[in-house]
């Protein structure tokens, strides 16, 4: 019996490696200015880049409405465990904010579908700087990954309502 190989090498606490499949063209080049979530970003525009060897893999994705992007957040400052998140002014646990500097710098953001056409998908509502690397994509499905009522602990507060990113986890000055 011939076992297909799996994904043991992840399971070590010493890391492991990830290939991208593709990368977001997106219209923002510096952390500042850009929205903080999809839900603030007004149709912003873009496009995500397939590599060809991934085309198949896009094959029913139209359809979709909405795409769950996963992405390395790869102009994000040194991991930090507590931060002063966007939406608030105390510190909060980074695993309780959605701050760009992780220990793991992955992005996860919920962007509207526009089209298909080979290996490039258009999107809209993106929070994302130009360049990341697109680790992996996700249908969007309303059954599965809408909890309305769920509480957000700190976030119910609404102490703080910026929509875009300040200064503070800039890596990327002004040009
Ligand atoms: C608060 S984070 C949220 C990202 C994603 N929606 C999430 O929840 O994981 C969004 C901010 O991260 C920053 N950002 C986006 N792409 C980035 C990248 N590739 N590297 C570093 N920072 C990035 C931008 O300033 C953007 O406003």
């Amino acid at each position: 019996v011939v076992k297909e190989q799996g994904h043991d090498n992840m399971s070590k606490q010493d890391g492991f490696a990830m290939k991208p499949v593709g990368v977001i063209h997106s219209p923002f080049a510096h952390q500042s200015g850009t929205p903080i979530q999809p839900v603030f970003a007004e149709g912003a525009q873009g496009t995500i880049e397939v590599y060809p060897e991934y085309k198949d893999g896009l094959l029913d994705l139209v359809g979709f409405e909405r795409i769950w992007l996963l992405y390395l957040l790869h102009c994000a400052p040194p991991s930090r465990l507590r931060v002063i998140p966007y939406r608030d002014k105390v510190e909060r646990g980074i695993f309780a904010t959605r701050a760009p500097c992780r220990p793991n710098a992955i992005g996860l953001s919920c962007v509207r579908l526009l089209g298909v056409a080979e290996n490039v998908l258009t999107v809209a509502d993106l929070d994302i700087l130009d360049g990341s690397p697109l680790l992996d994509i996700k249908p969007y499905v309303r059954d599965f990954d809408s909890f309305p009522a769920a509480k957000a602990g700190w976030l119910d507060a609404r102490r703080v309502n910026l929509t875009h990113a300040d200064e503070r986890f800039d890596t990327r000055g002004p040009e």
